[in-house]
């Protein structure tokens, strides 16, 4: 067997027998050592913001099931926090932040040279676990897209179809450009210091890039990820990027090429077949298990599960669900999807 850790081989090409397996979410409320540890910090930002803590809860999975990666465990509106929003997560609601529509509020952010204040003990979460993974697990580091993040920033909250950002998008192109631009520098920075703090692999997530079609999703989707996909291979030479721009639908073909990135993570919207024929002939995919199937389990899971690997198998591939394992989930059915690609 070739050197090197499995996920890194295979983000770098290498065609495995069995992928490797990570799950989106995989530390979360559908852990009940997660639950214990969240109430613990006192609640959820405050465990993002505590390095032994959130290095916990990092490690927690990997205990329970040896998966081959292990994500930082942190949030991707931790960046607008850091630029001087407010941010607060109201229980069984999701996240509020203070909303930027005009110019005099982009004036009041901080520049991107200056998120370190607030994301420092991130780095240290990255350096603890750095530290304590064990050997053959991949450390994954993470940060929205600049056009995820700006839904958020100028809502102040998740929306279903992101109407007030591409309100503002059409009502005042220029001041939408900046904030994207804003968050993109501050994104490169932010996962820079990820990466010198041994972050071994960065994805981004671009949750809603669905919601942008035609040229704006080439604008502001594939730009985007090429200008920070191209940052850091500049600062930190060889470093392995997986981007997803969930439910591009056609613009998953050609993404990996568009932007550098060396893996295109897949929502299961698209079928494993189709994605094998048009983005796999470029590198290499990760996904795309529904996640539903962590709350159904039985023989419908272990069919799909192994319908998945054989349509990956003549390429690259790392196994995942195709969006975030959801709270009321059975941990028993992720070892279930585990025991399938392992083929146990
Ligand atoms: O994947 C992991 O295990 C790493 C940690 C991680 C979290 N959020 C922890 C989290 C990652 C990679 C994210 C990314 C994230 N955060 C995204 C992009 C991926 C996606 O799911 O589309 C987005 C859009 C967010 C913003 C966010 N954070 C929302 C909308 C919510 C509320 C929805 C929910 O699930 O409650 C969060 C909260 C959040 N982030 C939780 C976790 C474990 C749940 C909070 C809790 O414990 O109460």
């Amino acid at each position: 067997m070739a050197e090197g850790k499995k996920l890194l081989r295979t983000l770098a090409g290498e065609v495995q027998d069995v992928p490797p397996i990570w799950m989106m979410r995989q530390a979360g409320r559908y852990l009940p050592e997660y639950r214990a540890t969240r109430e613990k910090a006192g609640d959820f930002l405050s465990l993002c913001y505590n390095p032994e803590l959130a290095a916990e809860v990092t490690l927690q999975p990997i205990r329970r099931y040896g998966f081959d990666a292990a994500i930082l465990f942190a949030d991707i509106l931790l960046v607008p926090q850091a630029l001087g929003a407010d941010l607060w997560f109201v229980t069984g609601e999701g996240p509020r932040l203070s909303t930027l529509t005009t110019q005099a509020e982009f004036d009041a952010l901080k520049p991107a040279s200056d998120v370190h204040e607030t994301l420092s003990p991130i780095y240290e979460t990255v350096s603890i676990l750095s530290r304590d993974l064990p050997k053959d697990v991949t450390l994954i580091g993470f940060a929205g897209a600049p056009w995820t993040v700006a839904t958020y920033m100028i809502a102040g909250r998740g929306t279903k179809d992101q109407g007030p950002a591409h309100a503002l998008m059409e009502e005042n192109r220029p001041l939408f450009e900046m904030l994207l631009g804003r968050i993109t520098e501050a994104t490169i920075e932010y996962l820079s210091r990820q990466i010198e703090a041994g972050a071994e692999v960065v994805k981004i997530f671009d949750s809603w890039a669905g919601s942008l079609k035609g040229a704006d999703f080439d604008r502001y989707a594939v730009e985007p990820a090429q200008i920070i996909t191209a940052a850091l291979k500049a600062r930190h030479p060889g470093i392995p990027v997986i981007g997803f721009p969930r439910e591009a639908g056609e613009g998953y073909v050609g993404f990996a090429k568009a932007t550098g990135v060396d893996c295109v993570a897949l929502d299961n919207s698209v079928s494993p077949d189709w994605a094998a024929r048009h983005v796999q002939v470029d590198g290499c995919v990760q996904g795309n298990l529904a996640s539903s199937h962590m709350v159904t389990g039985g023989q419908a899971l272990v069919d799909e599960t192994r319908a998945i690997v054989e349509a990956f198998r003549n390429g690259p591939h790392v196994f995942n669900l195709g969006h975030g394992i959801t709270p009321d989930a059975d941990p028993a059915n992720v070892q279930l999807m585990i025991d399938t690609v392992r083929g146990a």
